[in-house]
C-alpha cells in the first residue's frame, strides 16, 4: 500500500483528493518543495523546510505546523512507503474557497499534500553529461518563490524536451538566469560563477551546497549573473537541482561545451557532492566514478 499526507494525516494515497475550488488547483496559489532521499534518510531537509517557509510567507500564508512537527511527519511518511531512494514531494495552498481571484476575507486552512516517488539518482547523465537549449526567460519577476504556476518553465522544458535536449536555459536579454528546473554555472579560468539569489532565480538548495563545498575546497566561486557570450566560451558548464545533483552540460543549442567532455572541476564538484550526500544520509550504493 502506498501512502501521503493529507493536512496533517498519513493515509491511503488513493483517498488523498482535494476539492475542485482548492485555491492551488484553480490558480497555482500555493507552493512547493522537492526533498531527496537517499537510503531512507532526507538530504537537507531543514533547508528545504526553510525555504517552503519562505516561499508560504511571501505569498501571506503561515506553515500550519511546526518545521520539527512537519519533518516527523515526512519521516513517518518514508518509513511507512518504505521508500529508499527516491523524492517527496510536498505543496501547501491557501485552501479551499469559492472561486474568487482576491484572498477570501476569513481565514481558511491551507490545504497540505506530501508523497513519496521512487527515483534513481541519474547516473548515465552524471557520467555523461546532457545537452540544453537556451530560451528567452518569460517567466514573472518573483522567481525566489517556489510557486505552484509554472508555466513559463514548463514551456521552457517543453522547448527542450521536443528539441531531444535535457534542459533549457533560460536568459533575461544578455544574462543567463537558471535552467527551466535547475540551477546553471560556468566555469572559466577555474572560476566558477552562478546567477546570485535574486528575485530573478530560484536559491537552489543544491546550488547553496556546492557553494559551500566550493569555498570549503577553496574553488573560487561567485554570484552573478554571466552572460550568453560567457555561457558560449566557458571552459565547462553544469547545471544542479535537488533530483539531477550535479549534471555536466556538454552541449549548448548544438555546440559542445569546450571539447565537449564533462569538465574536471565539474567531477570534482560531482565527488565532493557526492561526499556531502554521504555524510547526511550515508554510504551510497551506485556512486558515479564506481
Ligand atoms: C526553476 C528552478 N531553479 C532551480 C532549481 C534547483 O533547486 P534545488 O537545488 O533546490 O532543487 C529548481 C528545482 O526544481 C527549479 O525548479
Amino acid at each position: 500500500m502506498n501512502f501521503a499526507i493529507l493536512n496533517g494525516n498519513i493515509i491511503e494515497r488513493s483517498e488523498a483528493k482535494v476539492d475542485v475550488e482548492d485555491r492551488g488547483y484553480q490558480f497555482g496559489d500555493g507552493v512547493y518543495e522537492v526533498i531527496r532521499v537517499y537510503n531512507g534518510k532526507m538530504f537537507t531537509v531543514n533547508e528545504h523546510l526553510n525555504r517552503f517557509e519562505k516561499s508560504l510567507n511571501s505569498i501571506g500564508i503561515t506553515l500550519p505546523c511546526t518545521k520539527e512537527h512537519l519533518t516527523g511527519l515526512l519521516e513517518e511518511l518514508i518509513a511507512k512507503n518504505n521508500l529508499k531512494l527516491g523524492t517527496i514531494y510536498m505543496q501547501i495552498t491557501r485552501g479551499v474557497a469559492p472561486r474568487n481571484h482576491a484572498f477570501p476575507a476569513e481565514n481558511i486552512t491551507p490545504s497540505l499534500v506530501a508523497y513519496t516517488k521512487e527515483v534513481d539518482r541519474p547516473l548515465e547523465s552524471l557520467k555523461a553529461g546532457v545537452r540544453t537549449i537556451v530560451t528567452e526567460d518569460i517567466r514573472w519577476l518573483r522567481c525566489d518563490i517556489k510557486s505552484l504556476n509554472l508555466l513559463g518553465n514548463l514551456l521552457a522544458k517543453q522547448k527542450a524536451t521536443v528539441e531531444g535536449c535535457f534542459e533549457a536555459i533560460q536568459h533575461r536579454s544578455e544574462e543567463v538566469t537558471e535552467g527551466s528546473s535547475s540551477n546553471i554555472f560556468v566555469v572559466k579560468n577555474g572560476v566558477v560563477s552562478t546567477h546570485q539569489s535574486d528575485n530573478l532565480i530560484l536559491k537552489g538548495i543544491t546550488k547553496d551546497v556546492i557553494l559551500q563545498v566550493c569555498t570549503n575546497n577553496n574553488i573560487v566561486v561567485e554570484e552573478r549573473a554571466f552572460t550568453l557570450e560567457e555561457l558560449a566560451n566557458a571552459d565547462e558548464v553544469f547545471l544542479s537541482s535537488t533530483t539531477a545533483e550535479v549534471i555536466p552540460i556538454i552541449e549548448v543549442d548544438r555546440k559542445p561545451v569546450a571539447d565537449g567532455l564533462p569538465g574536471s572541476i565539474t567531477r570534482k564538484l560531482q565527488e565532493l557532492f557526492e561526499q556531502e550526500i554521504e555524510k547526511q544520509c550515508g554510504t551510497l550504493k551506485d556512486k558515479i566514478f564506481n
